[in-house]
């Protein structure tokens, strides 16, 4: 099955209003907030200068950036209007950010006119990544700066046991909703074959112990197998049922890998 990541106006707007809300809580936990707060802190923005988010999404990093950024221009390109839409309402009180409908492989932008560029968590959706690395060179100021964050989905996991059930949906997730889970680990030749000089590479691990963050991973992996007759209601609802049990009981185990890759026009 296709990442729906890849076309998400066709996933409808149910995907969207679940995934603008499950975004926007990943984001607000403390882990990403220092891992974004990090790599934001290694950034400059000079007077009059642009800073570009590309697969902004419903906007959650783009907030972050713009509040960092201010009072410069901070903008959010994102394929989907649904997510435009979404980011939009959520962004009214950053007067330094707007949003536009693009593709990351055909930027609306002249050719080194921006500062920053930022993808977070899009290149593991991405059919072609080199893509979306030359547009992202080809519109970066010489003394400009590109960030990557992406989660290693290889290494996700939901699993406190052999065999755990839950962890299927994890793999069944990473299967169905994720283009490349690999793709953290060819990052740094893609970027440097793209034209970049990585000048710094950290890894970092997050674990989902005792909230609904990895919820959806369970809710709409198992809805599709439900979709599918795959599985029958009783078996959908103790999926969902256990998740929460564990997560109330702190039983919950919940593991992600996030990398962030920062570089420089060479
Ligand atoms: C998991 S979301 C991340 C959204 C946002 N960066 C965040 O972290 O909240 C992945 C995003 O990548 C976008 N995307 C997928 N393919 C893209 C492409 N070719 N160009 C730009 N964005 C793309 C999707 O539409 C989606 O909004």
């Amino acid at each position: 099955m296709t990442d729906p990541f890849q076309n998400v106006d066709a996933a409808g707007e149910e995907f969207i209003a679940a995934f603008a809300d499950s975004m926007d809580a990943r984001q607000s936990d403390p882990k990403m907030e220092t891992i974004v707060s990090n790599y934001l802190a290694k950034l400059q923005f000079p007077e009059g200068s642009l800073t570009v988010e590309v697969g902004a999404g419903a906007g959650a990093v783009t907030r972050r950036i713009a509040a960092r950024a201010k009072p410069e221009r901070v903008l959010g390109f994102e394929p989907s209007s649904g997510f435009v839409k979404e980011a939009k309402t959520r962004a009214l009180t950053h007067e330094n950010a707007s949003f536009k409908v693009a593709d990351g492989t055909a930027l609306p932008l002249d050719d080194n006119s921006v500062q920053n560029l930022i993808l977070h968590t899009v290149l593991t959706h991405a059919e072609k990544p080199d893509l979306l690395l030359k547009e992202a060179r080809r519109v970066l100021k010489p003394d400009g700066c590109l960030v990557v964050c992406d989660a290693d989905f290889s290494k996700a996991s939901l699993g406190s046991s052999a065999s755990d059930p839950l962890d299927v949906c994890a793999r069944a997730f990473v299967n169905e909703f994720v283009t490349d889970p690999h793709i953290v680990a060819k990052l740094r030749s893609l970027m440097t074959e793209t034209g970049f000089v990585v000048v710094e590479f950290d890894v970092q691990s997050r674990t989902i112990a005792d909230n609904d963050q990895m919820l959806p991973w369970v809710e709409e992996t198992a809805k599709r197998m439900l979709a599918r007759g795959d599985i029958g209601q009783e078996l959908f609802d103790g999926l969902v049922s256990e998740y929460k049990r564990r997560a109330t009981a702190g039983t919950l185990y919940g593991y992600q890998v996030f990398a962030t890759a920062i570089a420089t026009p060479a």
